[in-house]
């Protein structure tokens, strides 16, 4: 499938995804809505050490390129 930051990349969104998905950044960050958040399997616990170094972290914080 095709990663969150992918599709934005494909729509001319502006999320940066620095490390092209490599889980070495955090710039790929986005909010998910409630919905759709409860349906993500859990990220891994790279994922959640890259999160942590996000600005304005919030619960329903994600890093894109890891939603497939
Ligand atoms: Fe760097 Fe997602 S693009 S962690």
């Amino acid at each position: 499938g095709e990663s969150v930051l992918a599709l934005a990349h494909r729509c001319h969104i502006d999320l940066e995804g620095a490390c092209e998905s490599s889980l070495a950044c955090s710039t790929c960050h986005v909010y998910v809505n409630t919905e759709s958040f409860e349906k993500l399997p859990e990220p891994d616990e790279r994922e959640e050490d890259m999160l942590d170094m996000a600005p304005m972290l919030q619960e329903n914080s994600r890093l894109g390129c890891q939603i497939i």
